[in-house]
């Protein structure tokens, strides 16, 4: 295809949101909106992409991540669509091709329905093609209205629109195509006189209109694709059909999900075949989960990377760490940011990892803390073992070596070196070094007292 260029419209408050986030960077499958046109642009590949934006400017592009040849364009104030798209001009000057222009609210516009517009805006050799659809209920959208011949007329916004209008069932969906030249020449004379005194885009329909300009339309079929959020209640609408769609094609990719219904996978999360994600899982961000990986339920996982064949026992919560295969976590356990679990590496109830490393086929099996840690491997971690790594003011690291057994009811005070094959006796305060193959012990020595009971027991009793 001929080189073309996109402008993504992204500037506006999202007034209907309630928010003091700007619209585009409301989540949706774990990702801003803005993100969804912008990785469907990404894989089309246009010469150019031009993302208008103004409202909350800085946060967005701290958080949408700029993708190839994108370049951001500012409409310092939102004055309507149109205004939004004049504003990206300056980014266009030297381009001459056709033009694609997006809304940032309307994420799952497919990438067919994409290159169907630009094909059929050039083999038909229209001014202007735009996206329609037919819906039951258009209420909110701009209504296309037609000719006596069923050319394009114009596009009616539903405050503006007539009682008749309004019966309109055929809406614009905010997807057009245009050349560059018709389109910067028609916005010069675009003008605000409507109901809300804004410069509308779809302005530029009923000038081509007026001035005999062949409009070309595409129907889009799927009524996902082509919905726009505005609201709270369209986002919710938006992430539960999202979430069925991910869902299934996971099942259809042989992931067993026991409730459909309470799995929550984000759009970029991957996950091995013949792994069985038990109910009320969230699968989040950029989490990776293996092959035959079994996740018994309730957990909350975000950005964590799982080998194959790790068990995740009922209710763990995990954010932004490495599990080796045949791990297994749980039941009621936390792993926290930093945390890499090498192979078979077991951490049971009440366990808590953050920061640290743990060797091949060490256990910590209860009721622990290990924090900025770097444990060997085939040690274990007694019950109740806690690294204080903390003094206050800063964090300090612990070295745990080989095949070490610490005691339960430990405490290692950091920074500490435990060497290689030593044990800790249980109840052990260490704060020196522990030289490799020795035992450590720092608990007080046990007495025994004699007839202790007895006369404890005679004087309560007098
Ligand atoms: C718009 C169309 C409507 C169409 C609908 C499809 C107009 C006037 N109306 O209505 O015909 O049916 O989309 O979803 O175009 N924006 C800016 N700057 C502004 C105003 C808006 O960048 O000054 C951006 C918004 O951030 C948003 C997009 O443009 O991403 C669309 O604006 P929005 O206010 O949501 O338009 P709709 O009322 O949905
Ligand atoms: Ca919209």
């Amino acid at each position: 295809m001929k080189s073309w260029a996109a402008i993504v419209l992204a500037a506006g408050a999202g007034k209907r949101m309630h928010s003091n986030t700007p619209k585009v960077l409301h989540l949706l499958g774990g990702k801003p909106l803005l993100a969804y046109p912008l990785q469907a642009l990404e894989r089309l590949s246009p010469a150019r992409v031009v993302v208008v934006i103004g409202h909350g400017a800085d946060e967005i592009k701290r958080v949408v991540p700029k993708t190839h040849n994108q370049v951001w364009a500012q409409q310092r104030q939102q004055l309507g669509t149109g205004h939004a798209v004049l504003s990206a001009r300056a980014e266009l000057k030297d381009f001459d091709g056709d033009i694609l222009i997006l809304s940032g609210d309307v994420p799952f516009l497919s990438d067919q329905s994409l290159s169907q517009l630009m094909e059929t805006h050039r083999s038909e050799g229209c001014a202007l093609t735009m996206a329609v659809a037919s819906l039951d209920d258009p209420t909110g959208y701009g209504r296309i209205e037609r000719g006596p011949q069923g050319d394009v007329r114009q596009v009616v916004e539903q405050r503006d629109a007539t009682v008749t209008q309004r019966r309109i069932s055929e809406i614009n969906v905010g997807l057009y195509a245009v050349s560059a030249e018709f389109l910067f020449n028609a916005l010069d004379d675009l003008s605000n006189d409507n109901d809300q005194g804004e410069y509308y885009l779809p302005g530029i329909v009923s000038m081509a209109a007026r001035r005999g300009d062949k409009i070309g339309t595409v129907t889009v079929e799927d009524a996902r694709e082509f919905r726009g959020i505005n609201n709270r209640e369209e986002l919710a609408w938006m992430e539960k059909a999202l979430r069925d769609e991910v869902n299934r094609s996971w099942m259809a990719r042989g992931v067993s999900l026991k409730d459909p219904d309470t799995t929550y996978i984000d759009a970029d999360v991957t996950i091995g075949p013949d792994s069985i994600i038990g109910p009320n899982t969230h699968l989040l961000g950029r989490t990776v989960v293996g092959s035959r990986c079994r996740i018994d339920g309730s957990a909350y996982i975000t950005n964590a990377q799982l080998a194959d064949d790790v068990h995740l026992a009922f209710s763990v919560v995990l954010d932004d760490c490495q599990l080796g295969s045949h791990v297994s976590v749980g039941p009621f356990a936390r792993l926290r940011p930093g945390t890499v679990l090498a192979e078979r590496v077991h951490i049971g109830n009440f366990v808590e990892v953050k920061n640290s490393s743990v060797g091949e086929g060490t256990k910590a099996s209860h009721l622990s803390y290990i924090g900025d840690t770097q444990l060997g491997k085939e040690s274990n971690i007694g019950a109740g073992t806690i690294t204080c790594n903390y003094n206050g003011f800063i964090k300090s690291r612990t070295v745990i070596g080989d095949r070490v057994q610490i005691g339960s009811d430990t405490q290692l005070v950091a920074p500490v070196v435990v060497g290689d094959d030593t044990y800790i006796g249980a109840g052990s305060t260490i704060t020196k070094d522990v030289p490799p193959g020795t035992l450590a012990l720092s608990r007080a020595p046990q007495k025994h007292v004699e007839g202790w009971v007895e006369r404890f027991r005679a004087k309560q009793t007098k």
